[in-house]
Order: C-alpha cells, then sequence, then structure tokens
C-alpha cells in the first residue's frame, strides 16, 4: 500500500527562500501574528481525558489570552476565557485540578456554574441585580476530535470547522481508538529561547534527521517521509526497521514493542506526525499519541506545551515501548531546540541571506505560504517600519 495519503508533485520551479529574517525578530510583526494566527485558529487544549469528571478543569495561558476548560455536571466539556467578570481576576489559578460544584472566584468571590453561568456574586445586594448569563463566563469557540479539544479564542476565523479541516487524516487516524485513550504524565511546558517560527521551521522538514537525530534515523530513517501543508494539514510518515538498533533506547524499543494487533499490517511499524497550521502537530506510535504545540511569548522565546496519551489497558510491553518512546523523542526534542537556537540567532546577523530550501523542505515552505496569507507584509524582503506593519499589512490583506 502506498503510504502517501496525498501524492503531491513538488513543482520544478518552486521559490526555495524562506521567510525574511527580519520577521523572525520584529515586535510589531508578532502582534500581526497573534491576531491574525494565533487567536482566530484552532488551537488544541487538551484531550478530555485530562477532564474525566465533572468540576474538572484546565487552563491554558497564551499569547496574552487565558482559556478555562471545565467539564460540566451534565458531562459536557466546555471552553471559556478564564477572566472574572467582576474586574478580570482568573476565576482558576492553577493549571489543573477539580472543583465541587463551583467555581469561585479568588478576588472576591463570585461564584459561578460549571456551566459558565453565574451563581452570584458576593454581596449582591451592593449591586443591581445581575443577569446570570449576561455577567456569566464568556464562551470560547470550542469542538472536540477524536477525543482531543479544540479551542478558539476568536469566535469564526479563516479555518473551517475542526472535523472539516482534519478529513483528510480521519480515516488514518480513526485506527487507533484515540478518544478512549487517557493521559501517560499530563501537560507539559516548557520554554525555548527562539521565535516560534524556528521551532516550527525545524518540526516541519525530515532533511534533518539524517545528521542531527541520530536516534530517529536509526529507528526509521530509511522510510521516512513528509507531504507538505496542503489546506492547513501536513504529514510525515516512516515505519520503524525491526533490524534497527545502534542505540540503546531504540535497540530496546524494537525488542519490545508488541505486535499492534489492533492495527491494520500497515500501520503497525508507523510513527506518524501531522501538523496542524499554525502551530500545532499530533504523532502517533503504534503505543501512544500525543499533541505538542508551541506559542510566542515575545520574538525571541517560545512556550512549548504538549502531552502524551496511552491505551487504558496497556499491556507492560506497551507501557515499556511507550516509555523508550518518550525517551527517543526527549533526545529528538533537546536536539531540536538547539538547532532552532543556531539557526534563529543567525537571523540577527547582517551576513544572514534568507534560508535556500531542498526539494526535502517544501513542508517549511508551505507553511511560510500559508503564514504569508494570513500576515501578507511577510512577502516583504526588506522590514518595513514598526509603526508602518499594521497599516501596510491592512492594506495588502485588503488587497487579496
Ligand atoms: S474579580 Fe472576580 S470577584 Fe472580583
Ligand atoms: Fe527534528
Amino acid at each position: 500500500m502506498n503510504p502517501h495519503l496525498r501524492d503531491v508533485a513538488i513543482p520544478n520551479d518552486w521559490d526555495r527562500r524562506g521567510l525574511p529574517g527580519w520577521s523572525y525578530h520584529s515586535n510589531a510583526l508578532l502582534e500581526l501574528e497573534k491576531e491574525h494566527v494565533f487567536r482566530n485558529h484552532w488551537q488544541i487544549a487538551g484531550h478530555v481525558s485530562d477532564v474525566p469528571n465533572p468540576g474538572d478543569y484546565l487552563t491554558m495561558d497564551v499569547i496574552g489570552e487565558r482559556a478555562l476548560i471545565v467539564r460540566g455536571k451534565d458531562g459536557v466539556v466546555r471552553a471559556f476565557n478564564n477572566m472574572c467578570r467582576h474586574r478580570g481576576s482568573r476565576v482558576v489559578a492553577d493549571s489543573q485540578g477539580s472543583c465541587k460544584n463551583a467555581l469561585v472566584c479568588p478576588f472576591h468571590g463570585w461564584v459561578y456554574n460549571l456551566d459558565g453561568t453565574l451563581r452570584g456574586a458576593a454581596r449582591p445586594r451592593s449591586f443591581p441585580e445581575l443577569d446570570k448569563t449576561e455577567f456569566g463566563l464568556m464562551p470560547l469557540d470550542l469542538e472536540i476530535w477524536m477525543g482531543f479539544i479544540f479551542i478558539r479564542f476568536r469566535k469564526g476565523g479563516p479555518q473551517p470547522s475542526v472535523a472539516e479541516l482534519l478529513k483528510p487524516i480521519e480515516a488514518e487516524m480513526a485506527h487507533y481508538n484515540i478518544a478512549d485513550m487517557v493521559p501517560s504524565w499530563g501537560i507539559w511546558t516548557q520554554k525555548s529561547p527562539v521565535n516560534w517560527k524556528s521551532v516550527r521551521d525545524v518540526d516541519n522538514e525530515g532533511y534533518h534527521v539524517a545528521m542531527a537525530h541520530p536516534a530517529l534515523q536509526d529507528l526509521y530513517g530509511a522510510t521516512y517521509f513528509d507531504e507538505p501543508f496542503i489546506n492547513g494539514v501536513s504529514r510525515s510518515f516512516a515505519t520503524y526497521n525491526p533490524h534497527a538498533g545502534r542505540r540503546w533506547s531504540v535497540r530496546e524499543y524494537i525488542k519490545l514493542a508488541p505486535e499492534a494487533t489492533h492495527l491494520p499490517e500497515h500501520l503497525r511499524k508507523a510513527w506518524i506526525y501531522y501538523g496542524i497550521f499554525p502551530n500545532n502537530a499530533l504523532s502517533i506510535m503504534p503505543e501512544s499519541v500525543q499533541f505538542y504545540q508551541e506559542f510566542p511569548l515575545s520574538t525571541g522565546e517560545t512556550l512549548l506545551r504538549g502531552a502524551i496519551y496511552r491505551y487504558k489497558d496497556e499491556t507492560r510491553e506497551q507501557a515499556a515501548a511507550r516509555y523508550l518512546a518518550y525517551r527517543i523523542d526527549r533526545d529528538t526534542m533537546n536536539e531540536d531546540v538547539q538547532l532552532s537556537v543556531w539557526s534563529n540567532e543567525s537571523m540577527l546577523s547582517e551576513a544572514f541571506e534568507g534560508f535556500y530550501l531542498s526539494d526535502l523542505e517544501y513542508g517549511v515552505r508551505t507553511h511560510h505560504d500559508h503564514l504569508r496569507r494570513q500576515v501578507p507584509v511577510l512577502n516583504l524582503e526588506t522590514a518595513p517600519e514598526e509603526k508602518d506593519m499594521w497599516g501596510l499589512n491592512d492594506a495588502l490583506r485588503s488587497r487579496g
């Protein structure tokens, strides 16, 4: 069977340059990215198993916005701005937890029901009558897809529903029963001292695997290939080599990973990565699935966030394989962080003349093209004045 989901012909004369170097260090551009790329595109907040019971919640603080995901008494998972309608305090302070049957704002004690409606203000007679819905927590767009909770900070936006967006990978992913999985070790975060695009640029191509990721190369280098971003989704596919094993973790993984009989033949040794524009990735192995993503903290600092999920009734062999895959991934991520630092810092140098991309890095180019469509000022080779950035971008956007 052809493991390509979509046969993509790379044009002969494609433009091999990446985004201009200035765009990795411009504050005004970063604000445009938050506006046109982050606030209005789908983001993965977690998985339904992160909030298994009524009253369970998780929060996500990114790009100056705060999301609160909470499961109601009716079992429904909802998303809100984590922002009290009184004076804007966080309603929930920690990143994950559980509450009995209401959310109590830690500032003055306004109480919200688990469906977001206001139960009541503290000292209610000091206010006029408060409408329980009007003063309820502000809801965010939310869609659950194969158990993953997708949210969107701004209503609407240029992307279709998550179901439609991810249609091209739905049949393949459906084999894994992801909706029934449970957390492995919870949601992790980490900071990286680079622009968020440098993180994505490294993740969007496997050209560097042979040189920079000895464990991955050993595991699946011979079969790895990338499909570019098309309509917001990319895919990379590899099957591991059952005879590999120069490295301890790879050798042990191959030895211990059980035959994945729950999967069709062609997926039993597959490691698959899906990119979801602008900044999310799902990665699937026979034993586990994970999401990871990055959010800008500033032009030169990025928050990395992700989690791994496992089968509820996994065997000891599956658990061991999952742990070893995590070890391989952890080494890979540290290698990628270093590479992204070296690439990112060069963009401050006068000598930097931009990327010159291989056919194997077509995924980087197509991701950049998606960004250029949302933020057309990225087409400019020379940095505009910071103060002109928004006006110029608006003018280019309205030109289409
Ligand atoms: S800010 Fe929440 S009760 Fe005052
Ligand atoms: Fe990498």
